[in-house]
């Protein structure tokens, strides 16, 4: 076993915050070296931000469905369905591969999504007041993205790369459609 001290104090310090599973710390445990591993402390930092950003896929699903049932405009019906769909969509191929890294889904949204989810699913909000903060506040949601791809791309993880810029073009298709809908509704 290639597995130096710090590394395996990583692996499972991973394991005891739940972070990895069992099979991931054996498996690396007993890899013989004959494939080049990434650091640990890199693969973990990757598990942890491919986490993160299916939280906050799963989370934006949620929330633009109880908006396309709140709001009574046909026209955003129609798109956020999509949307919805499409981040679904997202939230599953990341929670995948996380798993097939040896992850386990567990990460909460941060505080800042928190608030922006319970904002627009307040039925007291507007929908022009909606688009606006969807608007203001998507491009944190790409910071995440550029974290993880960086990541994928100093591990060498050719899947998780490809992965995430479909996903990223996915997401721009969706924030091109927020910003049409906000001029025409958000006037
Ligand atoms: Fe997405």
């Amino acid at each position: 076993v290639h597995l130096n001290r710090q590394e395996l104090s990583w692996l499972l310090a991973a394991f005891r915050e739940g972070r990895i599973s069992e099979e991931a710390v054996v498996s690396r445990l007993q890899s013989d070296g004959s494939e080049p591993e990434v650091p640990a402390e890199r693969r973990v930092s990757l598990l942890t931000v491919l986490d993160q950003f299916r939280a906050a896929e799963e989370s934006g699903a949620e929330t633009l469905r109880k908006w396309a049932l709140l709001t009574e405009s046909a026209y955003l019906v129609g798109g956020l369905r999509a949307a919805a769909a499409r981040e679904a969509q997202h939230a599953l191929l990341l929670d995948q591969r996380l798993r097939e890294l040896g992850g386990v889904p567990r990460a909460e949204i941060p505080h800042w999504l928190r608030r922006l989810n319970a904002e627009i699913s307040d039925p007291a909000t507007e929908d022009a007041v909606r688009l606006a903060i969807i608007v203001r506040s998507l491009p944190d949601a790409d910071r995440i993205a550029g974290e993880v791809n960086e990541l994928t791309e100093a591990a060498g993880d050719p899947l998780t790369t490809e992965l995430l810029r479909n996903i990223c073009a996915d997401d721009l298709v969706t924030f091109r459609w927020f910003v049409s809908a906000h001029h025409m509704i958000g006037g």
